[in-house]
């Protein structure tokens, strides 16, 4: 393949079939307002899992919306032998080259950033470029005193990232996961068609792409649903040493009418200082009280909470934390509070993040691993898992708690286990050493094995599988469905092969 600039912005992309050497080329110009770059791509080789990395053959900028419709136009009328494959690459906060595009084209949609519109009413809502940080959606939101509802832990990921897989946290037992929290989308489909799509509108391919791994069309805006951004957050941890207690206690809350407003968990497996948990910004008022609890060769689950509170609200709020907190069974005198900006508290893990990158810990593989586990098996689960496979969680937090799926739309891509309430369970480490990899990679495998022999029904979030017998699995029934959209609006599988799950049919140089 051959790409050349020439005066104007139009560029020509050439490409030549290996299959059919020697070469037989094809010649459409493509009138681009960006640019594509050839060298210097290394960053689109590389991801947060930072244990994949495949050089793209070009990198897209774009600067409209139509640069990135008429290059997946073009590639699409190349054919099927010639086309090449094309990842949107929004963070590059993937974990194993789900954003990448071996000898593909990589579209850089952080170039993409534009206008952000808030509109205010009944229904507030927010258009944004999926190539924005959700950060920055967050800070442009607060500027009209309102905010989205939910939430990842971490907001420097792009719109588009994350509504590709769906966007879970504290707050998805009320909202729903992100992908639950959207009005209208504007995709670009495998044959470079421009669609607004919603509930009412095209609304196969709206449910398509939210949690539709890339598969489907590229999203380049959101309508994005909005409420009133509170100020202040009281963040609470409290202590248990016993799993079923914990349990018990996440469980009534998430099912609470009156609650907190986020609601998560952690397991603590043998370690020391475990207040200082390195993904968050957790700073108790006693620090010494809490650092004297210490899990040395025990499991503890700490459960994290915050309850959202404007100026002069205060002692209303202290009273109803009180009360909610008087239901619970943690162990007395392990109540840790903090208070904090609601900006402070959302953007916790970045807060992580800089102190990690100044220990240069941040940039290291992580061999993550994410399930969702139905609530009968969670105490099977825990029991074979935590304190048993899971030895330790000095290389990382492990995050535990539950959603309902009521709040789970089962017409998007995205699947659940089979059961009215799920579990988040999130083993998030880094790997300092290779050794350390290894067996970090080797114990997530443990955990697997342990969960398909046990039969617990669970699903991988985030997952990364090498063939397609495997991701049939993963969809069971959903399958059908998935592999129909795939012909119906990216017929030559063109778009995020890094996800291996559809191949295209014919190799390309
Ligand atoms: C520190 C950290 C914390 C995290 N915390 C959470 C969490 O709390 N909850 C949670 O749910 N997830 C969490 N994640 C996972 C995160 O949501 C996903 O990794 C997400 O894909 C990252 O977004 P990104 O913009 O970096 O996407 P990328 O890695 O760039 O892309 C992800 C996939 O989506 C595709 N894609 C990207 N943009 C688009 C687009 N505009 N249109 C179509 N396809 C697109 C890519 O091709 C790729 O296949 C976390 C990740 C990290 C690194
Ligand atoms: C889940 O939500 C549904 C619908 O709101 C509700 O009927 C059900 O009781 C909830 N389940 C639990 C365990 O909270
Ligand atoms: C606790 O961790 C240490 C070192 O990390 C390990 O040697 C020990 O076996 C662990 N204890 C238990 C009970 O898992
Ligand atoms: C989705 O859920 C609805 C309501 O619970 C149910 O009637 C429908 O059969 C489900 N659809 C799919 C595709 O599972």
């Amino acid at each position: 393949m051959f790409l050349k600039q020439n005066t104007s912005n139009i560029v020509l992309l050439l490409c030549c079939c290996m299959l059919s050497l020697p070469l037989s080329l094809s010649a459409i110009p493509i009138p681009v307002h960006g640019h594509f770059t050839f060298d210097g791509n290394e960053f689109a080789a590389r991801d947060f899992g930072n244990q994949l990395h495949s050089l793209p053959w070009a990198v897209l900028h774009p600067k409209k919306v139509s640069d990135v419709a008429a290059t997946i136009k073009h590639v699409w009328q190349m054919g099927p032998a010639a086309a090449p494959t094309v990842a949107a690459r929004g963070h590059g906060h993937s974990l194993l080259g789900q954003a990448q595009a071996p000898q593909g084209i990589v579209i850089n949609m952080e170039s993409l950033r534009g206008e952000m519109q808030v509109i205010n009413g009944k229904s507030p809502y927010v258009d944004a470029s999926a190539g924005e940080l959700w950060i920055n959606v967050l800070q442009h939101c607060l500027k009209h005193g309102l905010a989205p509802k939910s939430w990842t832990d971490y907001l420097h990921l792009t719109v588009g990232g994350t509504l590709s897989n769906a966007g879970i946290s504290g707050q998805a037992f009320r909202h729903g996961p992100q992908i639950s929290n959207v009005h209208q989308l504007e995709v670009i489909t495998g044959k470079g068609e421009v669609v607004v799509c919603s509930q009412d509108k095209n609304a196969d391919l709206f449910h398509s792409v939210l949690g539709g791994l890339g598969q489907f069309g590229i999203i380049t805006r959101a309508r994005i649903s909005l409420e009133p951004a509170p100020k202040m957050v009281k963040w609470i941890r409290v202590l248990y040493s016993d799993f079923s207690t914990f349990a018990r206690d996440q469980e009534r809350l998430i099912s609470a009418e009156k609650t907190f407003d986020y609601i998560e968990g952690l397991v603590i497996v043998n370690r020391t200082g475990l207040v200082n948990n390195w993904r968050s910004s957790f700073n108790p008022e006693d620090p010494d009280q809490a650092n004297q609890f210490v899990s040395d060769g025990r499991t503890l689950f700490c459960l994290e909470l915050t309850k959202n509170f404007n100026p002069g609200e205060e002692a209303d709020i202290d009273k109803e934390i009180k009360s909610l907190l008087s239901e619970l069974s943690y162990i007395p005198s392990t109540m840790f509070v903090t208070e904090t900006s609601y900006v402070e508290f959302l953007d916790r893990v970045h807060t992580a993040e800089l102190m990690l990158r100044s220990k240069g810990l941040w940039d290291l593989p992580h061999p993550w691993l994410n399930l969702l586990v139905p609530r009968s098996k969670i105490h099977t689960f825990a029991d074979g898992v935590f304190g048993n496979i899971l030895t330790d969680t000095n290389n990382g937090p492990v995050l535990i708690y539950p959603v309902n799926k009521s709040k789970w739309d089962n017409r998007t891509s995205f699947v659940t286990p089979d059961e009215d309430v799920f579990y988040l369970v999130a083993f998030l480490p880094h790997a300092a050493e290779s050794d350390e990899l290894q067996h970090l990679v080797n114990q997530n495998r443990r955990i697997l094995n342990f969960c398909d022999s046990a039969q617990l029904g669970v699903k991988q979030y985030l997952p990364h599988y090498k063939t397609q017998e495997e991701w049939r699995a993963h969809f069971g029934p959903r399958w059908e469905i998935f592999a129909q959209r795939k012909s119906a609006y990216d017929p030559l599988a063109i778009l995020a092969p890094g996800q291996r799950i559809f191949q295209k049919s014919i190799s390309i140089l």
